[in-house]
């Protein structure tokens, strides 16, 4: 049997276990999936300790996502640029560390929204590890805008792509929020249990944007529910949970899980 892993601190709300475990029992693949509880000072001991034990491969969640990084033996490019890693895999013996938390939320924009990436005006808000995976790979996309929006003007200044992203305060994007198609927080304001907490104010929001919340938990966030009133479409952050576990899964098995059923199985859990 292969033993796959989670470590984070915490880690017992997670629904990662769930959902692999039931991935690679609905494919008949024998390997189990556990959540290992690491407090940051034990990071380096428990990556060895992975390998002593020949784990196939895990995903990282807060607060070692930049950390483990250090532990690795190869990074793959995109998580080079993002400076986050979430999920490692078992090449021959060695650590490679990749990120598909961009890739995951692009995936489920695309596919949930049923979006046509190109020539889309984009605004992020947020500019921490989130929303450097989200603005790296939608970089890759013919987008024709592609703005970040921060509490910390310094902090998305600092990895933006100057010639193709305007910075602004959050004030300025609420300004400027009807000029975009999506729209999409990357912050964890509104998160549980802050759930009258909203990012930016949706007042001048047009009817018809895409609306997307990398918040699972509320599944409706104070922010979605006032955008879709408006008239916007809206999707929350189980989407992105969903595709980034499936691409880590991918890069462990080769195979693509069924990401209606991972979906269907979070949602009964979080609803
Ligand atoms: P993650 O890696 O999960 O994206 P993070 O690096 O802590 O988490 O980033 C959190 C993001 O939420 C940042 O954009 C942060 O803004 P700052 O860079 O100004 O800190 C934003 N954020 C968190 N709490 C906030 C609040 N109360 N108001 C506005 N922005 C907030």
């Amino acid at each position: 049997m292969k033993l796959f892993g989670l470590i984070g601190c915490p880690v017992h709300h997670s629904l990662s276990p769930l959902m692999h475990n039931d991935a690679f029992q609905s494919l008949h693949i024998d390997a189990h999936y556990h959540a290992f509880h690491v407090e940051p000072h034990m990071l380096k001991e428990a990556v060895e300790s992975l390998k002593a034990l020949q784990c196939a491969g895990f995903n990282v969640t807060i607060p070692h996502k930049t950390a483990v990084m250090e532990y690795m033996d190869e990074l793959d490019e995109t998580a080079t640029q993002i400076g986050a890693v979430n999920t490692v895999v078992n090449e021959n013996g060695k650590w490679v560390g990749y990120n598909t938390d961009g890739e995951g939320f692009v995936r489920a924009l695309c596919e949930q929204m049923n979006m046509e990436l190109s020539g889309a005006s984009i605004l992020i808000v947020g500019a921490g590890g989130a929303a450097r995976g989200i603005y790296f790979t939608l970089l890759k996309h013919q987008v024709s805008a592609l703005d970040i929006c921060n509490r910390t003007l310094g902090r998305a200044e600092a990895f933006v792509k100057k010639e193709k992203s305007a910075v602004y305060s959050l004030e300025q994007a609420e300004e400027r929020l009807g000029e975009y198609d999506i729209v999409i927080n990357t912050t964890s304001v509104g998160m549980y249990p802050n759930v009258d907490a909203m990012p930016i104010s949706l007042r001048n929001l047009k009817k018809d944007t895409i609306v997307s919340d990398i918040i699972y938990n509320p599944l409706m966030t104070k922010w979605l529910q006032e955008a879709k009133e408006k008239g916007a479409r809206v999707q929350n952050g189980v989407g992105m949970f969903v595709y980034q576990g499936a691409l880590a899964f991918e890069k462990w098995t080769g195979i693509f899980p069924d990401t209606k059923r991972m979906e269907q199985l979070v949602i009964q859990q979080l609803g």
